[in-house]
């Protein structure tokens, strides 16, 4: 039966425009018919029929999506009015009927992520499961096993601690808690009734901080800035030390380093990337040294590495898809972050990581942006689009190709036929 379907090329593209893929579905089922002979004679071929058999076949193998979030799904915490529409038709609302995989990548956090697929799930009008989500702190989590006492920074009211103890750090810090242990820390700020309530109080003279972790954007640049400072110039961690030389301080870490993003204002906004860089003026000012600290999120090689492997999982849990798409659409609307970091895997990737930025947020119309896109385009609904007419050129392209080389391998044989033809005829 193989070599009927050219041999060459794997069983499964072959299975692609839909027509084509029911009538090899139907003559492999003849064939296997005899199930129990023909395994025998093709184990992988039975074992991918079974699994075909078994999987929504109208789920795409071929490529998948990973979107960004604020400036391409959401503005200011509300859906923007595309993202809706571009959901439906990643599930299945398209002329060719097909399901696309995809994933979520923000930078944004400051709250589980359980807690904020269910946020995104009202927004966009369809489940969203953390299992097709990470936030710019999910890859810290697998610090754990390094630091035990943790100071975590930013996000609304006590979400990062809860954040923090989702991952299981044993030891969680808050500045609130260090302020309530000795209110002089920030001479003009003094916690609110809740804000007490909510900390923790410890002599914090006597625990060594081993690390710093900005989850989310800071609700109050000061008062963070004034004790992540404390921290960076103590001695080992301990605050109420100070170091002489400025470098037992404990490691710092940024969930990203977007320095603007496009929140609910006409204009960009200062992000965690523009509070680095205030502490990286103030930490030279006091030390005249230079701060080293860590960012993770976009366009971190290892959160992209981090997607890929989240997306394959959830491939395979979601729709028995083993093998890594061949393409990966990347849409983002921050060139810095989303465009480079995408650009940058994709030299990496073993497969294609295709970026497309849409102009719904941070990115400008009419300037250059620093990183380029693959394609720009309106919105994520128009990039949606623009992904899936792209894979069904090369659809069309690659039959083409087939066709032709089927044509020219038939045509090669019968000339070959003629000319003996040819030949036995003339004696
Ligand atoms: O604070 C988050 C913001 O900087 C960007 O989020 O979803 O565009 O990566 P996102
Ligand atoms: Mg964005």
């Amino acid at each position: 039966m193989a070599p009927a379907y050219g041999g060459s090329v794997p069983m499964r593209r072959i299975m692609k425009p839909a027509a084509a893929m029911e009538v090899a579905r139907y003559n492999l089922e003849d064939a296997l018919s005899d199930h129990s002979a023909s395994s025998e004679l093709y184990p992988t071929l039975s074992r991918e029929l079974s699994r075909e058999m078994s999987r929504d076949s109208r789920v795409t193998d071929k490529y998948a999506f990973a979107f960004d979030i604020d400036g391409v799904l959401i503005r200011g915490g509300r859906p923007i009015p595309e993202a809706i529409e571009a959901m439906k038709v990643l599930n299945g609302k398209n002329p060719y009927g097909i399901k696309i995989p995809y994933i979520f990548v923000t930078n944004g956090g400051g709250k589980t992520e359980q807690e904020r697929c269910v946020q995104l799930s009202k927004q966009l009008e369809l489940e969203v499961s953390p299992g097709q989500f990470i936030c710019g702190h999910t890859p810290m989590r697998e610090m754990v096993a390094q630091y035990k006492t943790v100071l975590v920074v930013g996000g609304e009211g006590e979400k990062c601690r809860h954040v923090a103890e989702s991952y299981g750090f044993k030891d969680i810090v808050t500045p609130g808690d260090i302020i309530k242990d000795n209110p002089h820390t920030t001479p003009f700020r003094s916690l609110t009734e809740q804000e007490l309530e909510n900390s923790k109080l410890r002599n914090y003279g006597k625990v060594k901080i081993e690390a710093i972790l900005v989850f989310a954007d800071s609700r109050d640049w000061a008062g963070d800035q004034q004790i992540i400072l404390d921290l960076l110039t103590s001695k080992g961690g301990y605050l109420g030390t100070r170091s002489e030389n400025f470098d037992e301080g404990p490691p710092l870490f940024f969930a990203h380093n977007d320095i603007i993003w496009s929140a609910q204002h006409d204009h960009t906004r200062l992000g965690m990337g523009a509070l680095r860089l205030s502490l990286e003026a103030m930490y030279h000012g006091i030390t005249g040294k230079k701060l080293e600290a860590t960012s993770f999120g976009k366009p971190q090689i290892g959160t992209f590495e981090f997607a890929t492997r989240l997306l394959q999982q959830w491939r395979k849990e979601n729709s028995g898809i083993d093998a890594p798409p061949e393409t990966v659409y990347f849409v983002g609307d921050t060139p810095e972050s989303d465009i480079r970091g995408s650009n940058l895997f994709n030299e990496h990737s073993a497969n294609e990581w295709y970026s497309i930025l849409v102009r719904t947020g941070v990115y400008d119309e009419g300037t250059t942006p620093k990183f380029t896109p693959k394609a720009t385009c309106d919105n994520v609904l128009q990039a949606v689009l623009h992904a899936i007419e792209r894979e069904k050129n090369k659809d069309t392209l690659k039959w083409r190709d087939e066709v032709s080389s089927q044509q020219e391998a038939l045509r090669s044989t019968h000339s070959v036929d003629w000319a003996a033809k040819g030949s036995m005829i003339s004696t």
